[in-house]
């Protein structure tokens, strides 16, 4: 969600700065713009719609020396031109990812004290506040040292001095920021893919840190303007990690790593077939599982397995309901917070109430140096690679994966589990090449609702199922507990309503057969995704291998994900970046 670049150096710093935000593209925006000094005189150009529109006005020769960028998700005021970032105040030029909660407040005070906006953006209104403390100090780190004292909510500043051309500032709270440094010039980004053409070093920003940024030094300061020392990392992933690599999307690229995910998380977090190197969870009586979107949808698989292994009684909560409901926490609780981007506003703020209530937290997370990872008590990366598609497939899974050894851990099934793990990556293959989703997406491409359909763990599965299609298909679709529907949705099932359902649980696969049966009554042709070879349930089916309890809600993931990718692309929908999506929702 939003994507900032910045760049001081000493030669093609727009080609440099435009490299960099096309490669946060993934993020999700609707529009751009970019800062740069040319001649010791600020050029601002903006956007609305996608990078491309941005780049028509742009001139790549342009002699600039230093310059911002930004890709804007919008939130306040519409996706427009004008409002799209950068904004200038002033002697001041920001670009911003975040919210500022008070900037009503603000902007009737700074529009008395003469401020005129133009924008109906939050940022413009920060970029006036910098403005006034800078007239007020002279001195840009004293400013930014303030700033905390009037800005509410959350921000990453690129910021531009008219009295300082040569220099780049920045600050953050609560949005990630990254420096990344390299011989000819230095940059400032919101995510490492953003400065990987010229350098992998980088120095991750913590909360309020202060950056000064010329092309040939980087300083750091504290909240207090006091002078301070960053860790240098290197990030030693291939390039590859952010190239297509030949698929036509991002998303059928990470489906198809999905098998050696696995075989990384069994590597990692196994040895003879044991559990290694993974938190105990067994000294808690209670657990809150608290993430959103697809990560509280692993967090439900994970409540089945934890309770059903572990016997540790387990809730699962969205984190943007978390923080305002009435929790119980008492001492004997566990707060696993699960997220991709390990950036997420709500579950980040879920995770500092639940260290206000001094709550042990534990992380599940895929990015390194996230906010999440690192202000979580303990944290286990979830070790899918960058992943690119606003549609999470990969990490998903992997968070699965997670959760089930978690849940093993120093149990009885510990052994078995694992094995029957190890059989998953020759399954993911199989079940990319062998089925012909092409045929089954046909039948749900001119769909306008879907229904997925499951008991249990098929039901959990099921609703990521649901989402997956929804947010890239655009097909309305909602999953359901199969025995719920006749108390009341059922009235919606005619012939042209299109049903999904998943069943592996043969416990239950009986009564869920009979609910399917009803469906099918009232006209609608139902495709399964099951184990069960000798069925009269379906229309249509993936058959999927029948192994196990722990194996066969596994086989599931990887069919669900690739029928919602050929049903997206059949209706020729913008895979990889669906509309109003983000990748990484950093606001609340
Ligand atoms: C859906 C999807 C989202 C994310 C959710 C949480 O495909 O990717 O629902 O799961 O926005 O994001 P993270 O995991 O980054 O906290």
């Amino acid at each position: 969600m939003c994507g900032i670049v910045g760049y001081a150096g000493r030669k093609n710093v727009i080609k440099n700065i435009m490299t960099g935000l096309k490669s946060l593209e993934y993020r999700g925006y609707d529009s751009s713009g970019i800062a740069y000094i040319k001649d010791g005189k600020i050029n601002i150009i903006k956007k609305a719609g996608p990078i491309k529109n941005l780049e028509s006005k742009l001139n790549y020769n342009d002699d600039a020396s230093i310059g911002i960028s930004h890709t804007r998700w919008a939130t306040h005021g519409r996706a427009d031109d004008i409002n799209a970032h950068p904004h200038k105040q002033g002697k001041i030029t920001i670009v911003h990812n975040g919210i500022i909660e008070n900037y009503d407040t603000l902007k009737k005070e700074l529009e008395k004290e003469g401020y005129e906006f133009k924008t109906s953006t939050d940022t413009e209104v920060a970029c006036a506040v910098i403005d006034k403390l800078y007239k007020e100090t002279n001195d840009m780190i004293s400013t930014l040292s303030k700033i905390n004292e009037v800005l509410k909510g959350s921000y990453a500043f690129n910021i531009i001095n008219d009295d300082i051309p040569d220099t780049i500032f920045g600050i953050r709270k609560d949005s990630p920021l990254i420096v990344g440094i390299s011989n000819d010039g230095n940059m400032l980004a919101s995510d490492i893919p953003a400065v990987l053409h010229i350098t992998n070093k980088y120095v991750v920003l913590d909360n309020y840190d202060i950056v000064v940024l010329k092309d040939d030094s980087v300083k750091y300061y504290d909240r207090q303007g006091k002078e301070i020392n960053k860790e240098i990392k290197e990030y030693n992933n291939s390039l590859d990690t952010i190239s297509k690599n030949g698929y036509d999307h991002f998303m059928l690229k990470e489906i198809n790593e999905e098998s050696e995910v696995v075989k990384k998380i069994l590597n990692i977090y196994t040895e003879d077939n044991h559990v290694k190197n993974i938190y105990d969870i067994r000294k808690y009586k209670n657990i809150d599982i608290v993430a959103c979107g697809s990560a509280s949808f692993a967090g439900q698989i994970g409540k089945y397995y934890i309770e059903k292994y572990a016997n540790i009684r387990t809730n699962v909560y969205y984190a943007s309901e978390y923080r305002y409901q009435r929790n119980f926490f008492d001492k004997d609780t566990l707060v696993i917070l699960i997220s991709q981007s390990g950036e997420t506003a709500d579950t980040l703020a879920a995770l500092k109430l639940a260290k206000e209530h001094n709550i042990d937290t534990l992380a599940i997370v895929n990015r390194r140096d996230s906010s999440i990872a690192r202000e979580a008590d303990s944290v286990i990366y979830t070790e899918a690679g960058i992943e690119i598609a606003v549609a999470t497939t990969k990490a998903y899974l992997a968070q699965v994966i997670i959760l089930l050894l978690l849940a093993i851990k120093d149990t009885k099934e510990e052994y078995k589990v694992i094995e029957d793990i190890k059989l998953l990556p020759n399954l993911i293959t199989k079940y990319i090449n062998e089925y012909d989703y092409n045929a089954i997406a046909n039948v749900l491409k001119d769909k306008e609702h879907v229904f997925y359909l499951g008991r249990g763990i098929d039901f959990y599965l099921s609703m990521e199922g649901s989402l997956k299609l929804k947010e890239i298909s655009y097909i309305h679709s909602e999953a359901f507990q199969a025995g719920e529907l006749k108390h009341g949705s059922i009235s919606l099932i005619d012939e042209d309503f299109g049903v999904v359902s998943v069943v592996t649980d043969k416990s239950i696969s009986d009564k869920t057969i009979s609910n399917l049966k009803e469906v099918s009554a009232r006209g609608a042709k139902i495709i399964t995704i099951t184990n069960i070879k000798d069925e009269n349930f379906s229309d249509y089916k993936i058959e999927v291998d029948d192994y196990n309890e722990v194996l066969n809600p596994l086989t599931v993931i990887v069919p669900m994900q690739m029928l919602a990718y050929n049903v997206a692309k059949l209706r020729g929908c913008d895979i990889d970046k669906p509309r109003n999506l983000a990748k990484s929702v950093t606001v609340e």
